[in-house]
């Protein structure tokens, strides 16, 4: 069993390159599926939630050709809707995307319940209004099966009763090809949705409004080849921004865009750090007790979800009380326990957690409960006093590349140690 071993107490120092953004990664893969002609992808983060979507492409018959470490070559003239890797697919949260680019393509879908990150329960009735409004009938029981009765998709208005991320992404992705018009309102916003249409409108897609709360897809008859670059990812960077708060140094966070890290350096700033932004990169500097300050997550440009942990990590050592209010999970807390045993002191009651700040935390061995839990984890062991275990690093190498690696290129003392045997991965070729 792999696990990370590390030795905190090591300021961060230097340059970290962020690669391409994940939650826009995991659509776009999908997506490719209704492209007719060669895609290639540019900036694809190299994680195993990638990795296994491609190989579930590959299941359905596509052909995927790694160039190289970030860029893949797409072609899925023989692909069907039939046959997937089940299993796999029912370990990924995004594999859901493929019912949009099922319907779309073949006008019939077949995937699993999707799985993923465990906040709680994770419902799919926007996703199924959504399709059921551009004329599908969606079955679901372990598996998701749906299709068309006249064979197209036909645009339609659809109003999300609930702001969602991957519900906005999987209708705008099946009304691409759909016959006329669809509106989706009360839509998401995140940058991933931006990229996501980019993507769609680079192959010939008409996707407009992406980024604003109503978007509106004019149907296409079919989409050609291209080339396309995927966005930073911002929740890496802001991983890489907390880190160096929380563990004090100065890191040149590169190849980011600013805009979509404002709220972030906006509460790191409050927070007493200084985070100075250039064209592609931010500078962040991290000297002495971080302040309180209050935290509620949001959709975007609220402060994101995905960035809960690793500021709570942060604020578990700033001087003086603060305030989390998780406004998008019901259950996103577990990590707090973990925490604990290194010494944070935190309460939870439902949504809120109260975090008296305290001058150190002490090495002990904790889960990695889900993704970016197990990224807080890995920031609070880097603070900490003595020797920390993190298990179940599975979790963290979904969405981050080459974690350790990076991290050990701005001086952290982190292993990936193969136990019982001791043994030590090789994380030198850092991205
Ligand atoms: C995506 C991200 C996840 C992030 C979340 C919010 C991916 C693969 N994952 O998840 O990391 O935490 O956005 O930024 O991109 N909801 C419903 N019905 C639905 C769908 C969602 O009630 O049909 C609710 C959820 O329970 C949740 C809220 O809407 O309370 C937001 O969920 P959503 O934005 O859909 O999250 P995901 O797309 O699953």
């Amino acid at each position: 069993m792999e696990r990370y071993r590390i030795r905190g107490g090591n300021r961060l120092h230097g340059e970290v390159e962020i690669s391409g953004a994940k939650n826009a990664a995991v659509a776009i893969i999908p997506a490719a599926l209704m492209v007719n002609g060669k895609c290639r992808i540019e900036n694809l983060p190299r994680i195993s939630d990638t990795e296994a979507l491609l190989l579930i492409l590959e299941s359905l018959g596509a052909k995927v050709e790694r160039i190289d470490r970030s860029t893949v070559e797409i072609d899925t003239t023989n692909a069907t809707w039939m046959g997937a890797d089940y299993d796999r697919m029912r370990r990924i949260r995004a594999s859901y995307y493929f019912v949009g680019s099922m319907l779309g393509r073949f006008g019939v879908a077949r995937t699993t319940m999707p799985g993923g990150c465990n906040f709680g329960v994770r419902p799919i009735d926007q996703h199924v209004k959504g399709m059921n409004a551009l004329g599908a009938e969606v079955d679901i029981s372990d598996f998701i099966t749906a299709h068309v009765p006249g064979g197209r998709l036909r645009g339609a208005s659809v109003y999300l009763d609930k702001v969602s991320v991957g519900a906005t992404m999987n209708i705008m992705i099946a009304a691409v090809l759909a016959e006329g018009r669809t509106v989706i309102e009360n839509a998401a916003r995140e940058p991933h949705i931006v990229d996501l249409a980019n993507f769609l409108n680079s192959m010939g897609a008409d996707v407009r409004g992406a980024g604003t709360d109503t978007i509106k897809v004019n149907g296409v008859e079919q989409l050609h080849g291209g080339v396309y670059t995927i966005i930073p990812d911002q929740i890496e960077a802001g991983t890489y921004m907390a880190a160096t708060a929380a563990i004090g140094g100065e890191v040149l966070i590169k190849n980011v865009i600013p805009k979509h890290l404002d709220c972030i350096t906006a509460k790191l700033r409050e927070m007493g750090v200084t985070v100075e932004e250039y064209g592609e990169s931010v500078l962040v500097r991290s000297a002495g007790r971080l302040r309180r300050a209050n935290v509620k997550t949001q959709p975007y440009p609220g402060f994101p979800t995905d960035m809960q942990p690793q500021i709570g990590v942060a604020l578990a050592v700033a001087e003086g009380t603060s305030v989390i209010t998780e406004g998008v999970w019901d259950h996103r807390y577990k990590y707090i326990n973990e925490l604990r045993k290194m010494g944070a002191a935190v309460t939870v009651d439902g949504r809120v957690a109260v975090v008296e700040g305290v001058e150190t935390l002490r090495g002990a061995s904790v889960n990695a409960c889900d993704l970016r839990a197990g990224a807080a984890m890995v920031i609070a062991g880097l603070c900490a006093r003595g020797v920390t275990l993190v298990e179940d690093i599975q979790f963290i190498e979904r969405g981050y590349e080459n974690f350790v690696g990076k991290l050990r290129l701005l001086g952290a003392d982190i292993r990936i140690i193969d136990e019982p045997d001791g043994t030590e991965r090789d994380t030198a070729a850092a991205g």
